[in-house]
Parts: C-alpha cells; sequence; structure tokens
C-alpha cells in the first residue's frame, strides 16, 4: 500500500479537474510579507507570524526551542519522505480555520480538542459577540456557517494568507486518536448517523454470518472489524476516510502548508496558551481546560490492541506512518510488530 507516500489520501475526489495552482510557500516568509493590515491586535502592532518568528531571534525560551525542533523535524521528515509536491487546490484547505482579525489559521484534527478550538476561534473572530469559549454550545462550534475556512476564498486571497498568516494544527498520537474515534462514533448509542453510515457497511462486510439486527442497525461494531475496514482496499477507493479516522497528513498537507506551530494533544493547554500569548489574547481568552474522564489513554489504546493480530498491526502501523513519523510519535511499545 503506497499511499502513505503520496498525497494519495483525497486527491481522486477531483482529478478530473485541472488543479488550480496555488503559490507554495517558503517556510519563513514572514519578512518579505509587506500587504500587513492596520488591525492586527498583538503586542506593539505585531501580527502573530511575527511575533513568533521575531522573538526567535532573541533569546529562546524552553517551549520556544521545543516548537522549533517540532518544525525542524516535521520539515526533515517532509524532505526525506516526499518524493513530488503536488499543488493545492481550494479543496484540500477546507480544513483550515480562518481567523481574519489576527491573522490566524488553525487546522483542525477530529478527536484532538477540535470543539474547544472551534469554540476558541468563534471567540477570535466574532468581534465580541462571545466572550468565555465555554459559552458557545459544543454542536454550535461545529456548525460550519460560524467559521470561515480558506477554501471559501479566491486564490489570491488564499496565497496572501498562507503567505502573512500564523498557521497551527494540533496532533495527538495517531492511535490513540483512532481508539478514541471508535469509541466515540461506535460504542456510544447516541450516534446512529455513523451506525448506519458506516457500522451497518463494516458489518456486512466484516462480520462472519452477522445477525440481522445487527446488519441494520450498525451500532456494536467490534474494534477488530473497525480495523479490517480501515484496511480493506476496497475502502478508501469508494471515497475517502471520514475524517474523524482520516489522517492528519491527508487532512491538512503538513508537507505543503508548512505550519508555525505543532501543538500536540500531550500538552494541550501550555501550547495552546503559548499560541494564544503570540496572538497577543491570553488575557482575554481562556483555553477551555478539560476535565473529561472518558478520554481515551494510552493504557485504554493498548487494551484494544490486545485483540489485534500482528500481522494487522503492522499493516494498521503502516497505515498511519506517517502520522508517527512527522509528528515524532514513537512506535507504541504495545504492540507486537518488531
Ligand atoms: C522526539 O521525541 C523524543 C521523545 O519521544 C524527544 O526526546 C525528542 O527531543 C523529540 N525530537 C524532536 C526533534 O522534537
Amino acid at each position: 500500500m503506497g499511499t502513505i507516500w503520496g498525497y494519495g489520501g483525497l486527491g481522486h475526489m477531483s482529478r478530473a479537474r485541472a488543479p488550480t495552482p496555488l503559490f507554495l510557500l517558503a517556510p519563513f516568509a514572514a519578512t518579505e510579507d509587506r500587504v500587513m493590515r492596520p488591525t492586527w491586535q498583538g503586542k506593539a502592532g505585531r501580527s502573530p507570524l511575527q511575533a513568533l518568528y521575531e522573538s526567535d531571534q532573541v533569546k529562546q525560551s524552553s517551549l520556544q526551542a521545543v516548537h522549533q525542533q517540532r518544525r525542524e523535524l516535521l520539515s526533515n521528515v517532509c524532505n526525506r519522505y516526499t518524493r513530488k509536491r503536488r499543488l493545492l487546490r481550494p479543496d484540500d484547505l477546507r480544513h483550515l480555520v480562518v481567523d481574519d482579525t489576527h491573522g490566524l489559521l488553525y487546522c483542525y484534527v477530529p478527536k484532538v480538542a477540535c470543539t474547544n478550538w472551534k469554540r476558541v476561534m468563534m471567540v477570535l473572530t466574532g468581534q465580541g459577540k462571545y466572550q468565555d469559549p465555554l459559552e458557545i454550545p459544543a454542536n454550535e462550534a461545529h456548525v460550519s456557517s460560524n467559521l470561515r475556512t480558506l477554501s471559501e476564498y479566491s486564490v489570491p486571497e488564499i496565497n496572501h494568507r498562507l503567505r502573512s498568516y500564523l498557521k497551527f494544527i494540533f496532533v495527538r498520537e495517531p492511535f490513540e486518536r483512532l481508539v478514541s474515534a471508535y469509541r466515540n462514533k461506535f460504542t456510544r448509542s447516541y450516534n446512529t448517523a455513523f451506525h448506519k453510515r458506516y457500522g451497518t457497511k463494516i458489518i456486512r462486510r466484516h462480520r462472519q454470518e452477522p445477525s440481522d439486527k445487527a446488519l441494520e442497525r450498525g451500532d456494536d461494531v467490534r474494534f477488530e472489524e473497525f480495523v479490517y475496514y480501515l484496511l480493506d482496499p476496497r475502502t478508501q477507493r469508494e471515497e475517502p476516510f471520514n475524517e474523524h479516522w482520516e489522517r492528519v497528513h491527508s487532512l491538512c498537507h503538513p508537507c505543503i502548508v508548512h505550519y508555525d506551530v505543532v501543538g500536540k494533544y500531550e500538552t494541550l493547554v501550555e501550547d495552546a496558551n503559548y499560541i494564544l500569548q503570540l496572538v497577543g489574547a491570553d488575557t482575554a481568552v481562556k483555553f477551555p481546560s478539560s476535565s473529561k474522564t472518558t478520554r481515551t489513554t494510552d493504557d485504554m489504546t493498548a487494551q484494544f490492541f490486545q485483540d489485534i493480530s500482528p500481522f494487522y498491526q503492522r499493516r494498521l502501523f503502516n497505515l498511519y506512518k506517517m502520522d508517527y513519523l512527522l509528528f515524532n510519535y514513537s512506535i507504541p511499545s504495545y504492540l507486537r510488530i518488531r
């Protein structure tokens, strides 16, 4: 399966259309940008992007050093593993949420605190409509008309924003994210839309002698069956993965869009505050701290993988390998693939 090395993830959707070429960015293009707006609210009238790279030249805090290392590692892995860089089309940018007031682009990855980040982006872009992210109901944060994505802009507008805005992303240990998606979409009785859309198909294809009830409802998919579905070549041939289990590599194109800050779920609050500080909004907006007790942990993830044979563990690891490499996650010790 060669798909992880290329950009095949979403590409087939519009293969027939001629690609609209977009600007390919140099990672540190901030200084040559002369189209700054006067509305930046950051410290001393600097945009968040300027705040990031200008502070790099002064004495580095350890947090800045960590973020520089993440950027460098990402860039090195991209150089080593991507054969050919294709150009982006606007449709590839539908996960990038735009904040024109502060000059921010956030690529949202489901199961990585994305509800809270969308809430924060609504506060930042709301022009006073909201003060506290937590006053926004979770379902409201996912209403697409409440936030603008980069795919809605014209090509010159996209290029301008890619060049002069601070671009950030939040990532998580890939298998922990996958188990989190499985638990949320397949083991909660209220997620009937996912059961109907995906569960019934998974059971039909990957369960021997399913009951009529299971075929009809699709509400008792086992993790093992979900893994078979992910590895079945038919799955991605028919349509792209659902965003909850699609790889970050395919959702956010981190080898083409040069992210300035790579935040991690493992250090969520610290990294979120770092970004809010660069925006100059760290006193006005507080990133919601999660107190969820149902959170998927490493131990829990290990439990789910106990039922998966080494053969399928290896194949699944290969499927998510780019996300492991790009974001410096090591092979989980509970896997039996060495
Ligand atoms: C990668 O992760 C390891 C710990 O797992 C850490 O020691 C190392 O500094 C990280 N490398 C970079 C470049 O961030």
